[in-house]
């Protein structure tokens, strides 16, 4: 199989990220799946945003958290893009569920709930995978491995990515104590020494966030499963240009 493009918080090199806008984009740009950022409302709705504090990406400030999603979406979430698509808001993940659903596109849900706290933040993404029947077509990551675990608790079948930066000696050994399927690894840990260790452990590996067609380029010849990044219509390009996959 061909490695996998996932659209990093969308196609947010050139739309704002973590929105519908972005979202279409990567799907106009044929990628394969997304990744987005999920964290919960004051309310308890799921929403779709990477910082805790709306400041650098809305017209909002302060707490995601002490926000109802009704104050939440007054708010514009185009700043990080120059202002320049005044319709964007934050989605909540059930509206990106129903945008593609129907569809064959991938999405990577990374639990935003390593710094603060989001109560049940598992039990509310599980319940909405199922509601949408999205289980074979999501992978849920997080920085928080204990989350993780917690999400094969609740549903075994269910895809996860163990997700960290920096290094880590032996990932694959990390991944077998918290059960995770993936591993998401830092461009600047990928070699092909630990992907070809993780694929023998039974691991996917994607590799985060691939930028450059450089470090995409490199990513795919040490043999990825899969690449995260801002740009995915470089990515397919790159991948196409590639002999090993021609
Ligand atoms: O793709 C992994 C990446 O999303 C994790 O970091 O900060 O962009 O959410 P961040
Ligand atoms: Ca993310």
């Amino acid at each position: 199989m061909l490695p996998l493009i996932y659209a990093h918080r969308g196609a947010s090199g050139l739309f704002p990220e973590n929105t519908m806008e972005a979202f279409h984009a990567a799907v106009r740009r044929r990628a394969d799946g997304i990744e987005l950022d999920v964290q919960l409302s004051q309310d308890n709705k799921l929403v779709v945003i990477h910082d805790h504090q709306l400041d650098r990406t809305t017209t909002g400030s302060g707490l995601v958290r002490r926000h109802t999603l009704q104050e939440l979406r007054q708010f514009r979430a185009d700043k990080n893009s120059h202002s320049r698509y005044p319709k964007a808001r934050i989605p909540t993940l059930r509206e990106v569920f129903q945008a593609f659903a129907g569809t064959s596109l991938r999405i990577i849900i990374e639990m935003k709930n390593f710094l603060v706290s989001q109560p049940h933040l598992e039990e509310l993404v599980i319940e909405q995978i199922r509601r949408f029947q999205l289980t074979e077509r999501t992978i849920i990551s997080s920085f928080n491995f204990d989350s993780l675990l917690r999400i094969k608790e609740l549903d075994p079948v269910q895809t996860t990515g163990l997700l960290y930066v920096g290094p880590i000696a032996k990932p694959w050994e990390v991944a077998a104590r918290y059960q995770a399927d993936q591993l998401h690894i830092p461009h600047d840990q990928l070699n092909s020494s630990v992907i070809k260790q993780s694929h023998q452990h039974g691991l996917t590996v994607l590799g985060w966030d691939l930028n450059s067609s450089r470090h995409i380029q490199e990513a795919l010849e040490l043999g990825v499963d899969g690449v995260i990044t801002n740009y995915p219509g470089r990515a397919k390009k790159v991948l196409r240009a590639l002999k090993r996959y021609n």
